[in-house]
Parts: C-alpha cells; structure tokens; sequence
C-alpha cells in the first residue's frame, strides 16, 4: 500500500521539473516566466528561445509524463509490486499535477499538454492519435496553439467514450481535460479579447 504512494511522489517530482523554464534559463539568460505568455511551456519556450528549445522542451515534458506510467506499467506487468492497476491513472494525474503546480518553482507551472499526452500514450493510445490529429487540424484553422490544447481536451474523454475505453480511462481523460481547460483561463481571456500570442 506504501508503494502506491511512494509511485504517485516520485511521479509529482518527475513532473515538476520545469523543463522550459530550465533550458530557456540556460540557453538565453532569460526568466521565460516574464516574456510572451509567461507559460512555462513549449509553445512559450518556441517565442522567446526559438524552435530547438522547443522541441527539446516538449520532448522532456512528454517523457515526465510517459516514465512514470511506463515504471508503473512494468511493475505490474511483471509483478514486482503489490500495487493496484488503477494506480496507474493516479501516477500519470501527479506527474501531470507536478508540471502544473511544480515545487521547484513554487506551486506555480505549466498546462500539462505535453506531460498529458506522454503521459496517456501508452494508456490509451488511440484517443492521444486522434486528439493530436485534431490539434494539428485546429491549429491549421485558427493559428492558436491554445485553441489546438483545448480541442485536445475536449477530445480525449469523448474518443474514448465512442471508442468504448473503459469507465476509469474516461473518468481519468474527463480530469485531464479539466486540467487543461483550468490552466487555460488565461488564454480563454485573451481569445475573446482578441490579445491571444499565436
Ligand atoms: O499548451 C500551452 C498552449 O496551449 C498555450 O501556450 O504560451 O500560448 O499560453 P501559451
């Protein structure tokens, strides 16, 4: 019982490293906290310190979120545990809470886009492939990156509702479509304002 606990923390630490504000501090000097958005993030880190940042940022925050779920996924596969199967929704919800409330930098973080999709890859495989196609096609239309994370999370929960997951992967993808709409509140503003950063 211990061991579930001991999982969920290591996957908030995981979380919590802030991979943009990080590589952004080392390769520009800059407290990207402080410039564009002001979001940790990828699309955040491709503003203020260009494409190759980016990329290596998202790729960090997707493994943050795909390690844990992977660890935990082996220790069940394996038996090397005593730990319930449906823990493995709660270490992909820490590592993602850790990215968002990080403890490095004071409670404060990211949105959890790319933290989620690492994280539920190897969850529910599908619904990540669709809502991604779906970003791309959204982003393509409307030139927001925020706009494309929010019909990610719209879409996440309803594919796998229609693609008949079971009720803890539904229930799971509704909290982090919640997540995500959250941490999006400020963009919500900028868009009806018409100051959304594309
Ligand atoms: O995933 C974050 C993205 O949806 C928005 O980023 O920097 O425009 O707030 P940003």
């Amino acid at each position: 019982f211990i061991w579930d606990y001991v999982l969920i923390l290591i996957a908030y630490l995981v979380g919590s490293f802030p991979a943009g504000y990080v590589y952004t501090k080392i390769a520009t000097g800059k407290d990207i906290r402080n410039f564009g958005s002001g979001n940790i993030g990828s699309t955040n880190v491709k503003r203020i310190a260009g494409s190759k940042i980016s990329i290596y940022t998202q790729i960090t925050d997707m493994a943050k979120g795909l390690l844990p779920v992977f660890l935990v996924m082996l220790i069940l596969r394996y038996q090397l545990l005593n730990i319930s199967p449906l823990l493995i929704y709660f270490v992909a919800l820490a590592t993602i809470l850790g990215h968002n409330f990080s403890f490095v930098l004071k409670f404060k973080g990211g949105k959890g886009v790319n933290t989620t999709l690492g994280a539920s890859v190897l969850i529910s495989p599908l619904p990540v492939l669709i809502s991604v196609a779906i970003y791309f096609i959204v982003k393509k239309g409307f030139k927001f990156v925020s706009l494309g994370s929010m019909a990610i999370a719209v879409c996440l929960p309803l594919s796998a509702y229609f693609l008949g997951y079971n009720q803890y992967t539904i229930l799971y993808f509704m909290a982090c479509a919640l997540l995500i709409f959250v941490r999006h509140i400020a963009n919500i503003k900028r868009l009806i304002k018409g100051s959304e950063l594309s």
